[in-house]
């Protein structure tokens, strides 16, 4: 008989932990829902699992994987001390310690988290990006010519919309100037400023490391917008259930597209994975203009895994049921060669 693999689910929290941190009640919320998600998963998959709870104590995970001696590490935390930025030193970590981990290696999550690097690797191969300007605190604000309004400000590597609201599309050097000050002074972060491409907004999810799976496609739908407003994925927009129904904000999956431009989006996307060297799992966020260019966005290695988001509605609109895609997570990252 097969043994049972070992799988330890890493979670991430934003105060400390101990080893054993009881999460019975914090399961129930919406909070770690996808943690609440992969457990069952493992449970269904009748792997061994258990998991640990890490806030910023590296002692914490060299004891567990000491005392439990996983086979493999489910990764799902993506912040180290309240610091989203460490997601890919988490990473190093566990490359360093030679252990199995499912996902993206500390070298696809430095490229992607920073959305100034991951648009130069990409237009150097001719892949279409917004064109933009890094404006880190300290630097003087100014606005170079060549950036033609609208432009949307952004923090530089956040994640989720955070700092990213109606207000960060701006169309005057004031409106300008007062955003990018806000996101320097504010979220204590650099600044990326994009030229603002107006499109449909796509979502496409992909699974492997040298074969490479596309979901597919899913959308981001503002209903009740109006047409002249900026249609912007912010942290309303992804967060709030009121303020998506007052706007009509859907996630669906996308119609009407012509297969000729499906293929172009797979190969797009395929490219844009490995050109970003992306392992085990990745969304990519996309603009498709009304010329139907194909506007890169943003990569998001290790995607939000919940079952009821779009990378788990996508794979299971292919045929992989939940568990199933958390099993082949699993055996991708077992596989994944890494350093
Ligand atoms: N250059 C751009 N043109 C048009 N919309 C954009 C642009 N950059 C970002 N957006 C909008 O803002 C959303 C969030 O931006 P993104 O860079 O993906 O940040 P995050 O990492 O926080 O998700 C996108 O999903 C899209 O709706
Ligand atoms: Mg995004």
């Amino acid at each position: 008989m097969k043994k049972k693999l070992k799988v330890l689910a890493l979670f991430d929290a934003m105060a400390p932990t101990a080893l054993d941190q009881d999460l019975s009640a914090e399961m129930k919320t919406d909070n770690r829902k996808t943690e609440a998600n992969v457990l069952a998963a493992l449970s269904a998959l009748s792997c061994t699992p258990d998991h640990l709870v890490l806030f910023d104590d590296l002692d914490l995970l060299r004891q567990k994987l000491e005392n439990f001696t996983p086979d493999v590490l489910f990764n799902l935390a993506d912040q180290f001390n309240n610091n989203r930025g460490f997601d890919q030193n988490i990473v190093s970590f566990l490359e360093m310690q030679r252990v199995p981990f499912t996902g993206c290696g500390s070298t696809g999550l430095l490229l992607c988290k920073h959305k100034g690097i991951s648009k130069k690797i990409l237009s150097y191969h001719r892949i279409h990006v917004p064109d933009f300007v890094i404006i880190p605190r300290g630097k003087r604000i100014t606005r170079p010519k060549r950036l033609k309004f609208p432009i949307l400000v952004k923090p530089l590597k956040e994640e989720a919309s955070l700092g990213i609201s109606q207000a960060s599309f701006v169309e005057t050097d004031e409106q300008f100037r007062e955003r990018v000050t806000f996101i320097h002074e504010k979220y204590n972060g650099d600044v990326i400023a994009e030229e603002y491409i107006d499109g449909r907004e796509f979502y496409v999810s992909l699974m492997g490391n040298l074969r490479l799976k596309v979901f597919p496609i899913r959308e981001l739908v503002f209903r009740e917008v109006p047409p002249d407003e900026p249609r912007i994925a912010t942290y309303n927009a992804k967060w709030n259930e009121v303020y998506r129904k007052r706007w009509g904000l859907q996630n669906q999956f996308a119609e009407e597209l012509d297969p000729a431009l499906v293929a172009h989006i797979e190969q797009t996307c395929k490219r844009i994975y490995r050109l970003l060297t992306i392992d085990g799992y990745a969304r990519i966020d996309l603009r498709l203009t009304a010329a139907n260019e194909v506007y890169f966005i943003e990569a998001n290695p290790n995607p939000i895994l919940a079952e009821d988001e779009d990378f788990a509605l996508s794979a299971g609109k292919a045929g992989v049921p939940y568990p199933q895609l958390i099993d082949r997570i699993i055996r991708l990252g077992m596989k994944t060669v890494r350093g």
